[in-house]
């Protein structure tokens, strides 16, 4: 028996930067999905998790004989992952998997790739194979693009293949070149608050704001500028372009380059303060320009601001839901968080949850 484990993450900053080529900064959680590995008798993956099991333990069994199609289920991103690795190394003895979670799914902290990645690295280990963190990264991503369907970039799955506990990740994912520095904020100050709201209308949209991007690119070649992405863009081109929704979509992806940037250096510095302003940028870039936050991620941000010894705060993640990570003296949200949650609760509905890091 081996077991694996997988973190999510969040995103410290560089928010729809990842498919423009650009740069961000991931920190993975403590929080995760583990999987226990074995081989079986029978000719098949066989798939259960925890969360599923009732009285009687619920198996997925995917038979190597069949042809494996997409269910709309979890089980998705583990056997999109292994049809995937089975074009790199020779999969043919039966494997059980087992998997059980601390990570909220649909939250936004990247369960979806957490589950790809402890897939790969299980199937891997068990077969005694080697792959780099950049081929499996690169792997899952294209399960969850081709099998599963959502055209996400390499940011969530590079973050949790390459993540080392306690340290951010610069990533430059233009070359998937990595650079790692300690996130060493002061004890309790990094928090995440989840929404709670899951991100159904993640999928379309995003696959909108990636269109735009690519329209963007095409406005600005037209002036003669050889762009092949964003990433290569700056302020005096993005001028050129006319429509005024893929200017907006195209100043968010230079802006937040460029904060991702400042960011990096501010962390590096230990300046906090700093790093806080950054965010509010960004999150007001993300709110105004590139048009993924919602009301309730907007509610957490601006309840956070208003309270003093707050630094800074931002939604992280896809957006439209999700969660919002903040900067902020734990003593002081501690004492608040009562009368807000419940001021949410009475906005929105919702229970939120908060989990605070000591990273
Ligand atoms: C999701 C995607 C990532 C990235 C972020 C936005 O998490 O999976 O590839 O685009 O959204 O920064």
């Amino acid at each position: 028996m081996l077991t694996v484990f997988a973190p999510g993450r969040i995103n410290l900053i560089g928010e729809h930067t990842d498919y423009n080529q650009g740069y961000c900064i991931p920190l993975t959680l403590w929080l995760g999905i583990t999987v226990s590995a074995h081989f079986i008798e029978e000719q098949q993956i066989e798939l259960s998790s925890d969360y599923e099991r009732t009285n009687e333990p619920c198996f997925h069994r995917f038979l190597y004989s069949e042809n494996w199609v997409k269910q709309n289920h979890w089980t998705d991103y583990c056997i999109g992952v292994i049809a995937e690795l089975r074009k790199y190394i020779s999969i043919s003895v039966g494997i059980s998997l087992h998997f059980s979670s601390t990570l909220p799914a649909g939250s936004g902290l990247s369960s979806s790739a957490a589950l790809e990645i402890c897939t790969a690295r299980a199937v891997i280990q068990l077969l005694d194979q080697n792959l780099t963190s950049i081929e499996i990264a690169k792997l899952c991503q294209k399960a969850e693009n081709e099998f599963v369907g959502v055209n996400c970039g390499i940011l969530d799955q590079l973050a949790i293949a390459d993540g080392m506990s306690g340290y951010c990740t610069f990533i430059d994912t233009q070359n998937l070149s990595t650079q790692k520095t300690l996130f060493d904020i002061p004890k309790g100050f990094l928090t995440i608050i989840n929404s709670q709201i899951t991100r159904e209308l993640t999928n379309s949209a995003y696959n909108i704001r990636r269109k735009e991007c690519e329209q963007a690119v095409a406005a600005i070649q037209k002036y003669g500028f050889q762009i092949q992405s964003l990433r290569d863009a700056n302020e005096k081109m993005i001028s050129c372009i006319k429509e005024p929704v893929l200017y907006a979509r195209a100043k968010h992806v230079v802006s937040e380059n460029s904060r991702v940037l400042s960011a990096w250096a501010a962390i590096q510095q230990k300046d906090w303060n700093q790093l806080g302003k950054i965010w509010v940028e960004s999150h007001l870039s993300l709110q105004n320009d590139y048009e993924v936050s919602c009301e309730a991620l907007d509610f957490w941000v601006n309840t956070v601001l208003k309270l003093p010894g707050s630094l800074g705060a931002r939604m992280t993640g896809a957006g439209f839901g999700g969660c919002i990570i903040a900067l902020i003296d734990p003593k002081i949200l501690n004492s608040n968080w009562n009368l807000i949650a419940a001021e949410y609760y009475e906005k929105f509905g919702i229970e939120p949850t908060r989990i605070t890091t000591n990273a």
